[in-house]
């Protein structure tokens, strides 16, 4: 079976076996298959280069359900499990009137991979409303809870990206959302200046939704469009010493305050720099309007991808001495 619908990228690699998950049982019957040793998780597959056939059990987690854990005058907890999609999950929220992932509409995704890069997107990341998440242990089919500080969540990072790589498959989210008091982030500079474009000055949950799925229409190609991953690297996080230094050569530099010894500058800018914007190879791409997304125009290989990533790592090496990480799960 070709994996092409499956992620993204719309990367055409076959599954040597291939199984639908729908439910906790399936999943667990599924993991104890001894004839199939290897097995492969696919979700959303919105965060993955795949590059080769896979020679394993591919499970596709498509677990569907959201229900109510918690709920007081203020706030809610609610429970969406991992096959939702991301962002009719946000739309879900917001149609109640229930805030605090508004910035994250449009991220493509499911709810079940949202933690393992801790999303985030316009000043908000997952870990800001993030209560727990129930994942299955893939050698033993357990079911274990994993809170905020057990996920160790950082900038696009989490524990299930570190240590525990590969040994757990995320069935469930918690998230605590607001039902009024808002906390309202709008201070991320495209949003703030949509919203004033708009005249809203008291924006509502919604009008901040509206306003992101606008921007990101704007600038980021449609997956079902052009096959893409969203950002292919992560944004760097620099010494202060660094970064002064090379402001003063880039005087044009934009960056974000990390803390007191850290900047964090976008990769997106240093691509663009290097002449990488807009440039096609074959099928593989970078995309005209936002140099940090890699795109497929049909038929590109993950091999090609990669290939034209690899040249632009050592082109921003080269021009500014810094190393551009892969945001994108790479499967070699
Ligand atoms: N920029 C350029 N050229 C480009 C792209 C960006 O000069 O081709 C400059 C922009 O002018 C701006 C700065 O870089 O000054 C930042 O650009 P943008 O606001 O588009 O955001 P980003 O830093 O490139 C990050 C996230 C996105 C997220 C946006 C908004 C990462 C790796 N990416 O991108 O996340 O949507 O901020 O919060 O942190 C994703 O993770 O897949 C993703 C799309």
């Amino acid at each position: 079976i070709s994996l092409k619908n499956l992620n993204t990228f719309g990367i055409d690699v076959k599954a040597s076996f291939f199984v639908e998950i729908t439910s906790l049982l399936e999943l667990q019957k599924a993991l104890a298959l001894e004839a199939y040793p290897k097995k492969f998780v696919i979700s959303g597959g919105s965060n993955m280069l795949l590059t080769k056939d896979i020679d394993a059990l591919v499970l596709h987690i498509n677990i569907k359900g959201i229900s109510m854990v918690e709920e007081d005058d203020d706030m809610v907890v609610v429970q969406a499990m991992a096959g939702e999609n991301w962002h009719e999950f946000v739309m879900w929220a917001i149609d109640r009137g229930y805030g605090g992932i508004e910035n994250l509409s449009l991220i493509p995704g499911n709810v079940g991979t949202a933690p393992i890069q801790n999303i985030g997107a316009y000043g908000v990341e997952l870990k800001d409303v993030f209560v727990s998440c129930t994942a299955m242990e893939i050698a033993t089919g357990e079911l274990k809870e994993f809170d905020k500080e057990a996920c160790q969540f950082g900038y696009r990072d989490s524990i299930f990206k570190r240590e525990e790589k590969g040994n757990y498959i995320i069935t469930a989210v918690n998230l605590r959302l607001t039902k009024r008091n808002h906390k309202l982030n709008t201070d991320y500079g495209a949003l703030e200046k949509e919203l004033l474009d708009q005249n809203i000055v008291y924006p509502t949950i919604r009008d901040i939704s509206n306003a992101v799925i606008k921007i990101r229409r704007s600038k980021l190609p449609d997956p079902k469009e052009i096959g893409n991953s969203g950002s292919f690297f992560k944004n760097p996080v620099i010494s202060r010493k660094t970064f002064e230094k090379l402001q003063k050569k880039h005087p044009g530099l934009p960056y974000y305050e990390v803390d007191k010894t850290q900047v964090k500058v976008p990769a997106g800018w240093l691509i663009e720099q290097c002449g990488f914007k807009g440039v096609r190879v074959g099928d593989a791409g970078v995309h005209e309007k936002q140099a940090l997304v890699l795109v497929n125009y049909g038929n590109a290989s993950g091999t090609e991808i990669l290939q034209l990533a690899e040249e632009i790592q050592a082109a921003v090496k080269k021009k500014f001495k810094i190393r551009l990480t892969p945001e994108v799960n790479i499967i070699r």
